[in-house]
């Protein structure tokens, strides 16, 4: 490789070390998007320009062919469904660095070196696995089939054999450099893949496809092994670790060990998300309209906010950051309190909150909020559910129990905005719709904000 080419790559690795610097905080992760994709097109303007590239028409084709699709796609796409998204664009990276492995295998196998023949039964397996798995997580999250777990009996003596014979055939492949042996690997790899993600249950879900975005990581570092090609090793290698330290930070914040999130199912234990135990019964709930619960906000203290999935689906970020500046400009003292597995992806309602510019010194992640809320006088939460379920507190055996929460509870009153008294994703009645000292105002929630912000103006 020309010495231009090296810098322009070593200038790309730049921009992916920096982009990953910005995307870590509200306030750059725009600028850090943009230095990222600057990172991506020099590195591919640089690698067609390359001397000595063969079927350069086909490449740049695949690539307006594939800018096609995804460009609307991601345009066009809700921010309630971009995990789903995340997830199948994510298995495609991992299938296609597979994929060039196994076709650079095929191209030089004869005179292959040890080395690189281990490094291409690894993508194809890793890379066959994550490509699967994630095509499956996708048609969970889209709801194309069931968000529950998947388990038939035995299914981990199978898992364990088809993961066996899959690593059996990869090791047989390095001496032999069989090409046949090497497909065999990657299509049971595939299976491995489906069978590998099968028994992980709803909430549980966007933790695996963090983890299988680790997985494509590393495939593609692999696969820059194989094609001698440094700028992949370097971005691989910065997937890999960042899917990783993800993946651990989201089942933390779920309060159960990546094993559990895995493996939960096989061990007997449901997986967050895999029960429906829906309210029952007549227990009595407190309602009211606008106007009483603009002036229990208008002459409060202090009011925490807890938005929610709720609050996404509904678009209310500007009504609710309406209501906050009415509140503010009376003199009551607001904050947002932000769980970290609020909505359906990490960063969710900072994202949302960011749309509508709201000042990130009004956020407080969980282990802030939390001692705030004995001296809070209302807690609104706008669309949450799980997030404020006591249950993950103090129930032992419920679905999310373990998961930390925001201790809503613990202010002098709630007030619930939601539609019905419906569960969130993990289909679990919530005791503090019941309790005395919630208010439940039932709504969209843009409208619910809406009425709720003529009620305080009208004060
Ligand atoms: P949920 O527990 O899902 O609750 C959302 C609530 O919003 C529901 O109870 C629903 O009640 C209400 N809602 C829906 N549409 C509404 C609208 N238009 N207006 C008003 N309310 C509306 O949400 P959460 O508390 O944010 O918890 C997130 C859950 O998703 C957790 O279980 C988490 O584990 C899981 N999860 C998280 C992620 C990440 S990484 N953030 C990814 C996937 C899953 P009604 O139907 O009665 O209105």
């Amino acid at each position: 490789m020309s010495t231009p080419v090296l810098f322009a790559y070593w200038v790309t690795a730049l921009c992916f070390i920096l982009a990953l610097k910005g995307l870590s905080s509200p306030k750059y992760a725009r600028h850090g998007n943009m230095i990222g994709a600057f990172g991506a097109a020099l590195a591919v303007v640089v690698t067609l320009c390359l001397h000595g590239l063969g079927h350069r028409w086909f490449i740049i084709i695949a690539i307006v062919f594939g800018a096609l699709l995804a460009v609307p796609a991601a345009r066009l796409v809700k921010m309630t469904a971009i995990p789903q998204m995340v997830a199948i664009f994510n298995g495609v990276g991992g299938g296609a660095a597979a994929l060039v492995s196994i076709t650079e295998f095929v191209r030089l196998h004869d005179t292959d070196t040890n080395a690189a023949a281990s490094a291409v039964v690894f993508t194809a397996i890793v890379g066959s696995v994550s490509f699967s798995g994630s095509m499956i997580t996708f048609a969970k999250l889209q709801e194309l089939m069931t968000g529950r777990p998947i388990l038939v009996p035995g299914a981990q003596y199978v898992t364990s054999a088809i993961a066996l014979g899959a690593l059996g055939l990869g090791i047989a492949t390095v001496p032999a450099s069989s090409v046949p042996l090497l497909v065999a690997c990657g299509l049971l790899s595939l299976v491995l893949g489906v069978l590998f993600v099968l028994p992980v249950g709803g909430a549980d879900v966007p933790v695996v496809i963090s983890l299988l975005n680790a997985f494509t990581g590393l495939t593609v570092a692999a696969s820059g092994y194989v094609l001698d090609n440094t700028l992949l090793i370097v971005a691989g290698t910065l997937v890999g670790a960042s899917g990783t330290l993800l993946t651990q930070l989201m089942a933390h914040a779920m309060g159960r060990p990546i094993t559990g999130v895995l493996f939960g199912a096989f061990r007997g234990g449901s997986t967050a998300g895999s029960t429906a135990e829906v309210a029952t019964g007549d227990r009595a709930v407190r309602s009211a309209g606008a106007e009483d619960i603009a002036i229990l906000l208008a002459y409060a203290r202090k009011v925490a906010i807890v938005p929610g999935y709720g609050l996404a689906v509904a678009q209310a970020q500007h009504t609710i950051r309406e209501l906050v500046d009415l509140l503010e400009g009376r003199g009551v003292q607001v904050f947002y309190a932000i769980h970290p597995v609020a909505g359906r992806m990490p960063g969710h309602m900072n994202v949302l909150l960011a749309e509508a510019n709201v000042p990130y010194e009004q956020l407080k992640e969980m282990d802030e909020a939390n001692p705030e809320f004995t001296s809070t006088d209302v807690t609104v939460v706008v669309g949450a559910n799980d997030v404020v379920n006591p249950a993950a507190r103090d129930q032992v055996g419920s679905p999310i129990y373990g998961m930390p929460i925001l201790n809503v509870d613990e202010a002098a009153n709630v007030v619930f905005m939601k539609r019905s008294l419906r569960p969130g994703f993990a289909g679990i009645d919530n005791a503090l719709l019941y309790h005395p000292k919630t208010t439940l105002f039932f709504g969209d929630a843009k409208d619910s904000l809406s009425k709720l912000v003529a009620a305080v103006k009208a004060l």
